[in-house]
């Protein structure tokens, strides 16, 4: 008779809040994921879009190999690089060396995003790990993009039926743009998107990148993305992660928003992050 792994026998599954997350119990990243626990944990990921693995002891290969298991790691894009191994790797630091930021997203407060919504191919998943941690702020906070569209008023969901959003890269992560000729690389998708694993629906306009309606008249279009923004971050569809290092958190950018609070510019923030490569939003 084939013999459990502790995998297999202790695996369990925790909701961090009613809104979205749950953290998963019993998994040691440092052993190999067959095939039924990368089936529990990808069934987990898409009931709870966000999940945690608390205490992990992961290098760069070993991160890399977890997202691996999920998909094709997407190569970082900004030009820099952080790993001399792992074009995925970021590094997620406000340390400076030499006057230099060692990471990528260094300062502060960032609002409401999916990452690379910018790009034709967004990402499907961001997995990051946590190696320093200040002792206060720089949260993580995760919306359900799910039930923000299912909690929307129906002429708001008739409105944008159908219709594309400009999502275009900003730098900086607390200020939206107000010079839309300006805007760095950018793309059209659309304003709802369906899942493709759960059939699910759900809204994918943000308010760190998300820029015009398409066929909306200017004003309008600013009106309507101001209450999409006010709806889909309102508390009850947010949960707030206070990091540990050690945590892993895997994130659907497909179906769930993330933003993250202030931190103390004399604290150290180091986190590593990978990202999966998903497919055009449909
Ligand atoms: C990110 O948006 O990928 C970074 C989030 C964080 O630093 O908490």
């Amino acid at each position: 008779m084939p013999v459990a792994t502790r995998s297999e026998t202790s695996f369990r599954v925790t909701p961090l809040s009613p809104a979205i997350g749950a953290e998963i119990h019993g998994v040691d990243l440092r052993e190999p994921i067959d095939a039924g626990l990368r089936q529990k944990l990808q069934d987990a990921w898409h009931e709870h879009l966000v999940i945690l693995l608390r205490d992990q002891q992961l290098d760069e290969d070993a991160q890399v190999a977890f997202a691996e298991t999920f998909g094709q790691p997407a190569k970082v894009s900004s030009g820099r690089t952080f790993s001399q191994k792992h074009p995925s790797v970021m590094l997620i630091s406000n340390i400076r060396e030499n006057g230099q930021a060692i990471g990528a997203l260094p300062d502060g407060e960032m609002h409401f995003h999916t990452d690379q919504c910018h790009q034709e191919i967004p990402a499907k998943a961001t997995i990051l790990y946590a190696l320093e941690i200040p002792r206060q702020g720089g949260d993580t906070l995760f919306a359900n993009a799910y039930t923000a569209y299912e909690t929307l008023p129906d002429d708001i969901k008739k409105k944008i039926e159908g219709r594309r959003a400009l999502n275009a890269y900003e730098k900086d992560t607390t200020i939206r743009t107000s010079n839309y000729d300006n805007v760095g690389a950018a793309c059209w998708h659309p304003v709802v998107r369906t899942h493709p694993a759960t059939g699910r629906k759900a809204l994918y306009v943000n308010r760190l990148m998300t820029r015009e309606i398409e066929g909306l008249p200017r004003d309008e279009s600013d009106r309507i993305l101001d209450f999409l923004f006010d709806h889909q971050e309102q508390p009850q569809f947010v949960y707030g992660h206070v990091w540990r290092p050690g945590d892993l958190v895997m994130w659907d950018n497909r179906c769930s928003l993330h933003a993250r609070t202030d931190f103390s510019a004399g604290e150290r923030r180091l986190l590593r992050r990978v990202t999966i490569l998903g497919e055009k939003p449909v």
